[in-house]
């Protein structure tokens, strides 16, 4: 572990507690043995060209653990490992992987604290939202040990007196999961849970960013007792990631993949998956239309505001992105989100007390959002609030406030993925879905109204696959989450979430006298 390398002395408060957090959750290990590996086949590995890659704490960028940077050989040993697995695990019943799944919620829960305060230190997320993030990403295996005991066929009528026909599921096969920074917990749990339940064999490909949170849930999975090769996990630097990514959707081993992450990366991986007529499940970016009526309460929409576009410093997919207000609201509900940002964000280091706005994940992620804030100014947009990083320094950026965007303005062009509210100020309903959608992606949008009518009529009309109606939180693993157009293909959560991961089989039993 390379904090106790560099001495436990030299090291600060939260350092000490971060590794005592982290042997809490080993069960208090020694310390030597501390997890920096990933995990193939049931084993604890190193990466076979014996390299390794650091995790920055984006908060200070100091380097917290250093884990393997594996390659290509070493996806093929995981899917090798996952594929043998997969002749077991296949037929394991719907109730024995019910039991393991719940063990493994049991664990994560047991572990809360630790995992959370372990995801803070990769991800920099506050810890009061890492908390929320280590419930939501229980809640998945929790769900989906229900629903593994729900995965039934089907019995149709035939249309002959000799024949019966059945349906009955099975499990597709061994699935690869790559999954990204801005939830290092949930998207694993969200996309493992139902691979398991579905009775499939998995690789998990963590972010290079925060692999320590997959390799501390992996190890949890392991005491759960959840038998060698059915959950795997490949970590590697960016550096090393398209060739893994190459193995875990072109393999011919694989049957399905799973991704949340970009669209450009999305549209590569579905393009790898089509040569072996894969499953895919895509989950990919969103430019959330937040549109605010006439008829809205104000009151709800600012606490929905906060929390659709704060949550995670708006580093969330879901994110409110285009902020679309109708005039006769419009300079109140400006002046409501200013005052409520200046004085309610708290911006420092999540690991400090009553801070809930954290740094961006890494250096190129702020270079984008200042870049996309800079282009916006330079086409015409005002800045109300903000404009630049942050006076902390390092990966800290203001919250920004730009109005007078148009449909063009980069920051309505290209979802932001930060900190930044882009606004345009509206007339009509009609004119405001026009510019709802009028782009390629459709993951969530927004609709604050008190008229039912306008609520209906609009959630009907909007080109995006969830809806949050006078509401900012729409996750939940009950939730069938997912987009349309470029936004991706398939749903996450709710019983939804396993279609993905089985096959139907059909069965036509004939001769019968
Ligand atoms: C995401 O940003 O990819 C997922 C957000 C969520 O599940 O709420």
């Amino acid at each position: 572990m390379s904090l106790l390398n560099s001495g436990w002395r030299t090291l600060s408060y939260h350092q000490k507690r971060l590794v005592r957090d982290l042997l809490k959750y080993q069960g208090v290990r020694n310390m030597s043995k501390m997890r920096e590996e990933a995990y193939i086949d049931g084993q604890w590995v190193s990466a076979k060209s014996g390299k390794t890659f650091p995790v920055l704490n984006p908060a200070n960028g100091k380097v917290i653990a250093n884990v393997p940077d594996m390659n290509e050989t070493d996806a093929e040993l995981a899917v090798d490992a996952a594929h043998k697995a997969f002749q077991t695990w296949r037929n394991t019943t719907a109730k024995e992987r019910s039991v393991l799944l719940r063990k493994w919620f049991n664990l994560m829960e047991e572990n809360q604290e630790s995992l959370s305060r372990l995801l803070t230190a990769e991800a920099g997320k506050p810890l009061a939202e890492s908390r929320g993030e280590l419930m939501y990403g229980s809640s998945f295996l929790e769900w989906f040990a229900e629903e593994a005991k729900r995965i039934n066929g089907e019995v149709v009528c035939s249309p002959a007196r000799s024949r019966e026909m059945i349906f009955i599921r099975q499990p597709a096969g061994v699935a690869s999961l790559i999954t990204p920074w801005n939830f290092p917990n949930a998207m694993i749990t969200r996309k493992a849970g139902a691979a398991l339940a579905a009775g499939c064999t998995c690789i998990i490909k963590p972010a290079e960013d925060t692999p320590l949170s997959a390799i501390a849930m992996v190890d949890l999975a392991e005491q759960a007792g959840i038998p060698p090769g059915v959950v795997n996990v490949v970590t590697s630097s960016r550096g090393n990631t398209p060739a893994i990514g190459r193995v875990l959707s072109t393999h011919n081993k694989i049957s399905v993949l799973s991704f949340t992450g970009s669209t450009p990366v999305g549209r590569l991986l579905y393009e790898n998956c089509a040569r072996g007529i894969k499953r895919v499940g895509l989950e990919l970016g969103g430019n959330a239309p937040f549109i605010v009526f006439n008829a809205a309460d104000l009151k709800t929409t600012l606490e929905a505001f906060m929390v659709a576009k704060f949550r995670n410093a708006g580093q969330t997919c879901i994110s409110g992105s285009r902020f679309l207000i109708q005039s006769g609201v419009y300079d109140e509900f400006v002046g409501m989100i200013k005052d409520a940002m200046e004085t309610r964000l708290v911006v420092g280091d999540g690991m400090d007390n009553g801070v809930n706005f954290g740094p961006l994940i890494n250096q190129s992620q702020l270079n984008k959002v200042d870049g996309l804030v800079k282009a916006s100014i330079a086409a015409g947009a005002e800045c109300l609030l903000g404009g630049k990083p942050h006076e902390l320094g390092g990966l800290f950026y203001e919250p920004t406030i730009l109005t007078n965007c148009a449909e063009t303005t980069p920051c309505f062009e290209e979802e932001i993925f930060g900190p930044v509210v882009g606004i345009r100020k509206f007339e009509t309903e009609e004119e405001a879905l026009q510019i709802a959608n009028s782009c390629d992606v459709g993951l969530a949008g927004y609709i604050f109204t008190q008229d039912v009518s306008q609520a209906w009529r609009v959630a009907r009309q909007l080109e995006t696959g969830m809806i949050g109606i006078n509401e900012g939180l729409i996750s939940a693993a009950e939730a069938a989450f997912g987009g349309v157009k470029q936004s991706g293909i398939g749903r996450e959560g709710s019983r939804h979430g396993i279609e993905e991961y089985s096959e139907i089989k059909y069965l036509c039993f004939g001769g019968i006298n």
